[in-house]
């Protein structure tokens, strides 16, 4: 093994990476994001560590979630504030009918570099090299559009600064404050069955406030009441991005990548030998290695022990992404031959990947059944390997989009094209988001069950 810097993962082979033409010029950025303030501190890190210990002891559940691929161009306040408030709504539901406390990790504030399974995409017999998310080249199907920029990296900072500076407001200035429960609800949720589902778990929780107040427990004497943290994670693929605020932490002298809370390594790019390892082993960051069909208990076990070496809770979390079709038939190898080398990891699904289809009109999709499905598959294995399901890993959206089809709203393969506004992947819109999160929640209480017997 060589001796890990932040630059070390030069030395290795790389994958899913743009050739820019300029260099001079891309160190010129770099140079300038070196200058550039952490986006996190080494300290909440470490308190998110903490906290995803806690999860895979199973005294917490995990919610990540966010778009697939922030863009430039959707980058608003209304669309920020309308994600946290699922988030929070999600988190609520999990807390309340899943009985158990969840630690909330957006895919926001620099989830923009993609990994493509083709280098190349081509349309009525033009070949142009592929999107690679906004932090890289825009989307728009020209040449130009297409050339990877590395200014783009310095856009992509400014804007993780702004939509964190935001979440931190949101979290501690009183919208998190179980109070404003009711002010969750989204004006397109409100006239629904979903909407009376959630408005019923609201009162209960208003309820219980006047109780707990009565009581002598408020907002003032009890913080937890009335503000919430939200931590920010993204894929870590772009590694001159990374690299460049990878920062030393004053206080311990490990070094800390703070462009994120949590960053996590793709499913093609987790090879052990490759770049994205040698990067992320030196990173003392919670780390996610997707888990999908092609991997194999060797490769896992190895990627855990270099990631991982002492063996520390909260700093890995499986992110399993098999599809509703292989979970039951392929995870539990993995599951057993983690517990049979005594690994501390997280385990949480991510039943998005494994289940994107093409719709008959050619949109991307996937289906609410399909997702559901994974999701239940994932329960029923830890039910039966005696292991704890620790959380989720969803693509969604606060908005009424019509990406994914099903759900209790009913997207039919028709009304995709109604408000397909994904810039990636088809994400659950918030109506479908929060209907998962009460099934889930169904499943998270019987496992808490069997687990502590309440
Ligand atoms: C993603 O999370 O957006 C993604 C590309 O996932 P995966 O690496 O699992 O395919
Ligand atoms: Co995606």
């Amino acid at each position: 093994m060589i001796s890990w810097t932040r630059a070390s993962w030069r030395q290795k082979p790389i994958l899913q990476q743009p050739t820019y033409s300029d260099l001079a010029e891309l160190k010129k950025v770099e140079d300038e994001l070196r200058k550039y303030p952490p986006l996190v501190f080494a300290g909440e890190v470490r308190k998110l560590k903490a906290d995803l210990a806690k999860v895979s002891r199973g005294e917490a559940f995990l919610l990540q979630g966010g778009d697939c691929a922030e863009s430039f161009a959707e980058f608003n306040a209304n669309n920020i504030r309308d994600m946290f408030k699922v988030m929070l709504q999600m988190a609520v539901v999990l807390t309340f009918a899943g009985g158990c406390p969840v630690v909330k990790v957006g895919r926001l504030a620099g989830q923009f570099a993609k990994p493509r399974s083709s280098d190349f995409e081509e349309v009525d017999g033009v070949k142009l090299p592929s999107y690679r998310g906004d932090i890289i080249n825009d989307n728009e199907f020209t040449s130009s559009a297409r050339i990877p920029d590395p200014h783009r990296m310095l856009k992509a900072y400014n804007q993780s600064a702004a939509t964190m500076n935001l979440l931190r407001a949101f979290a501690r200035g009183g919208l998190a404050d179980l109070h404003q429960v009711h002010k969750w609800n989204l004006g397109f949720i409100k006239e629904s069955a979903l909407g009376d589902k959630y408005k019923h778990l609201a009162d209960k929780i208003t309820e219980t406030l006047a109780f707990m107040e009565a009581c002598g427990i408020t907002s003032e004497n009890t913080p937890m009441i009335n503000e919430t943290v939200v931590y920010t994670s993204h894929e870590s693929l772009l590694l001159p991005y990374e690299e460049a605020l990878t920062r030393e932490d004053s206080l311990t002298g490990d070094w800390y990548d703070c462009s994120a809370h949590m960053l996590w390594i793709g499913d093609r790019t987790r090879n052990v030998d490759g770049a994205h390892v040698e990067f992320l082993r030196g990173v003392k960051n919670p780390i996610g290695i997707k888990a999908g069909p092609t991997t194999t208990t060797e490769d896992l076990i190895k990627l855990i022990e270099t990631l991982n070496p002492e063996n520390e809770a909260g700093r890995i979390n499986i992110i399993v992404r098999m599809g509703a079709d292989k979970i039951e038939s392929e995870f539990p190898k993995l599951v057993r031959a983690v517990k049979e080398a005594k690994k501390e990891v997280l385990w949480s699904i991510d039943p998005m990947h494994g289940n994107t289809i093409k719709a008959s009109n050619n949109y991307k999709t996937r289906d609410f059944n399909e997702v559901l499905r994974e999701v239940k598959g994932f329960f029923k294995v830890h039910e039966e390997e005696g292991t704890y399901p620790g959380g989720v890993h969803l693509e969604m959206t606060g908005q009424d989009v019509t990406e994914c089809i099903g759900g209790a709203q009913d997207i039919t393969e028709e009304k995709l094209a109604c408000r397909y506004h994904t810039q990636c992947d088809p994400r659950l819109n918030a109506k479908q988001a929060l209907e998962l999160a009460f099934l889930i929640a169904e499943s998270l209480k019987s496992a808490h069950k069997r687990r502590f017997g309440k």
